[in-house]
């Protein structure tokens, strides 16, 4: 019989001991016990004597006891004895429920977060270890289990890992902190619980926080595991959520903690998303009822009007935005341009801007459209169909200048701007499709620009080059390139703007080489290769690595790096320039050469564009986006720090600084504008090959 209630009453007797009345005997048996505690199965043995110094016993008598509630600051971490509770959360109510041996409440501590739930006996009776928050910091805080699993209803709704954190650590790694510690991180979840935890854990009081980051990472990518349409709801379903238990004072410190909160939040989303709000009626709707939400509270809560003046800013502007462009589209002719650009700063495309489009039939005969830029290929065909005569079964192609053809699916969107170089839009009969012949146009020039180019200083050149890939990289939005890496398809997204700017990469190379094939003397030549090196030199110090790098890869095309004569003549100052500069475009170590220069820089930066999506197509290849039908936020991480990446580059604007930025140069500038090139590489090598004939 002893040896059945004995020990345990014995037991409760020395925790209820205040620890510092506890004997070495004391601690020994309640060590013993902490052997059989699943919640510690995973302690040190170190750790367990430490914790039976400061194990403090609890019990409570009456289901229904809250024990603590959500919102409130974590103050102890138990693990449950005897007994049962209910984990419940504002809007939700009981999301599950805790047994013997399961522990609960590190969360707040180890986060320095509020309670994400309350706490509710589940039955009369209940005995707890209980362990206050300095002891847990001292004994626990950084050798607690690495992974946490919350459940609601019995499923894994967020999965949180330890990792080492310091507050704010700057792009290049300098971290400013002083102190740094282990916090739980999300790595994976149903999308609601993620931004549930997220939410719980935003500060008010200050921007720059690593939630606030988390945060950043959620907004950025959340298009791809949660659209606009269902998380506009749930953003609503928390801005009403009620506080269930506590005093009415708590219940309403709460509810106001929560609406500020998800207010910012509301922010926040509408700043990353930007112009594309306006794009879509769900989310226009929800932020005109978000806000009659907001100012509605706002008559009965003092300490929400700032938010409400903030906000009824942000959607007043949008709503305005929107109204004007559903009555002006931009008309946009077919080299993306409106025809003006003299005059008007270059605006970010739009997917319902339109566009007059030509599209050619087999016997080069065209047709031109007018369709929304995002329009699908589908429609693209029906509004090409409508013009012809015959009209069945009509495949859309993109057919290069070297003939190649490549055939779209129906539901691709937003072609016009995936054209190569100089390909063109065909549409035909699925039988035709052999009979595709490139127009004479696709070839490109038969002379060279020289006369031209060469009286241009290649300062002015540089600085033309770079203030037009300025302006696009500019128009390009952070999404653009979470739709261009998941493909645009799933989204229902133009990527317009991304496209055009990836498309001047490879305008630059063939630019480089065609120039270089179509000069037939040789000093000419000499002296175009060494312009070419000089432009890029100057392209690099405007820190316009884009067009640094298609430069380089341009002197690097087999047509050009075999003109061994021209090279030859290339004084050794030159030689050395290229080569230290072919030794920046060295992919080994994944371009560790690259990304070390890179990384000196300050914006305004360009960076090498076709690198940054490589890093999020491999992000995205290599890992996958749901885990066990979570979210794997991991991913949505990587992908959002490389977005981080092109935000740095752009938090400062080219331009108005630089010393040349008030000079004049019409012609430079209208000549880098209007590069006509090669771009087919069968030519280019043909052509090469005429300059300077293989030697036997
Ligand atoms: P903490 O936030 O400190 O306080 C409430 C605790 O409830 C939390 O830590 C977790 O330990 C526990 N809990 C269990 N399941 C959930 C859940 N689904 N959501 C939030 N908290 C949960």
């Amino acid at each position: 019989l002893l040896s059945q209630i004995g020990p345990d009453a014995h037991m409760r007797m020395i925790l209820r001991k205040h620890p510092s009345e506890r004997t070495a005997d004391d601690l020994e048996i309640i060590y013993e016990e902490l052997l059989h505690i699943k919640a510690l199965s995973h302690l040190s043995t170190t750790v367990k004597r430490e914790l039976a110094g400061v194990l403090i016993f609890e019990s409570h008598a009456k289901a229904g006891t809250v024990l603590f509630n959500q919102g409130e600051e974590g103050t102890s971490w138990y693990i449950i004895l005897k007994g049962s509770v209910n984990v419940v959360i504002c809007g939700k109510g009981v999301v599950c429920t805790l047994h013997e041996g399961d522990d609960f409440g590190k969360l707040a501590l180890v986060n320095d977060a509020p309670r994400a739930a309350s706490i509710v006996l589940r039955e009369d009776n209940c005995h707890f270890l209980r362990v206050d928050k300095e002891d847990f910091n001292r004994i626990l805080r950084d050798v607690e289990a690495n992974t946490v699993r919350l459940k609601e209803h019995g499923q894994d709704v967020l999965v949180l890992e330890k990792s080492l954190s310091s507050s704010r650590t700057s792009m290049h790694g300098a971290s400013s902190s002083s102190s740094s510690h282990y916090k739980y991180k999300v790595m994976s979840g149903t999308p609601e619980k993620i931004l549930e935890h997220l939410l719980e854990m935003m500060r008010l009081d200050s921007q720059f926080t690593e939630s606030g980051s988390a945060l950043d990472d959620f907004l950025l990518t959340h298009c791809v595991f949660i659209p606009n349409s269902q998380l506009c709801p749930v953003l609503l379903t928390h801005y009403h959520a009620q506080a269930l238990q506590g005093s009415e004072q708590e219940k309403l410190d709460y509810t106001l903690h929560n609406k500020r909160r998800v207010i910012r939040l509301v922010m926040q989303w509408a700043a990353i998303h930007g112009d594309h709000l306006q794009e879509e009626d769900v989310s226009m709707t929800f932020l005109e009822t978000f806000l009659m939400a907001v100012s509605n509270d706002a008559k009965l809560i003092q300490a929400l009007r700032d938010q409400l003046t903030e906000l009824e800013r942000l959607v007043k502007c949008n709503t305005e935005d929107a109204k004007v462009s559903q009555k002006r589209h931009k008309v946009l002719l077919r080299q993306f341009s409106m025809g003006d650009e003299k005059l008007q700063k270059r605006q970010p495309i739009k997917s319902k801007d339109e566009i007059l489009f030509k599209v050619y039939c087999c016997d080069h005969t065209y047709t031109t459209i007018r369709v929304p830029v995002a329009a699908s290929v589908r429609e693209v065909i029906g509004a090409v169909a409508d013009k012809l005569v015959s009209a069945e079964d009509l495949i859309l192609v993109n057919l290069s200048s070297a003939g190649e053809k490549v055939v779209f699916k129906p539901n691709d969107v937003s072609v016009f701007s995936t054209l190569s170089t100089n390909g063109r839009l065909f549409v035909c009969r699925r039988d035709q499709l052999d009979s595709l012949t490139p127009l004479p146009e696709q070839e490109g020039p038969s002379t060279g620009s020289l006369a031209t180019f060469e009286v241009m200083s290649s300062k002015d050149v540089a600085y033309h080059m770079t203030s037009f890939d300025w302006e696009l990289f500019h128009c390009v939005h952070e999404l653009e390139l979470i739709y261009h890496t998941f493909g645009k398809q799933n989204v229902k997204k133009t990527t317009v703007n991304l496209d055009l700017f990836l498309r001047r990469f490879n305008e630059i190379q063939f630019w480089v080489v065609t120039e270089m094939c179509l000069c037939s003397q040789l000093n000419k030549r000499v002296q175009l290769l060494k312009k070419f090196i000089k432009v890029a030199a100057h392209c690099k110090e405007y820190r316009n690595m884009n067009a640094f790098f298609a430069i380089i890869m341009g002197l690097s095309n087999p047509a050009v790096s075999r003109l061994s004569q021209t090279w030859e003549k290339l004084p050794s100052k030159f030689k050395r320039f290229y080569s230290e500069f072919e030794n920046l475009m060295d992919p080994s170590r994944n371009h560790r050469a690259y990304r070390l220069t890179f990384a000196k820089l300050e914006p305004p930066i360009i960076p090498f564009m076709p690198l940054l999506i490589k890093d999020m197509t491999f992000t995205h290849e290599g890992n996958k986006t749901f885990i066990d039908n979570l979210v794997n936020f991991e991913k949505m991480r990587m992908i959002a720090n490389t977005l981080k990446i092109v935000r740095y580059c752009r938090s400062q604007t080219f331009g108005s600084d630089s010393p040349l930025a008030n000079k004049n140069h019409p012609e430079v500038r209208t000549y880098v504008r209007q590069l006509h090139v090669i771009d087919n590489q069968r030519t280019l090598t043909q052509l090469s090959h005429g300059l300077e004939p293989r030697r036997s």
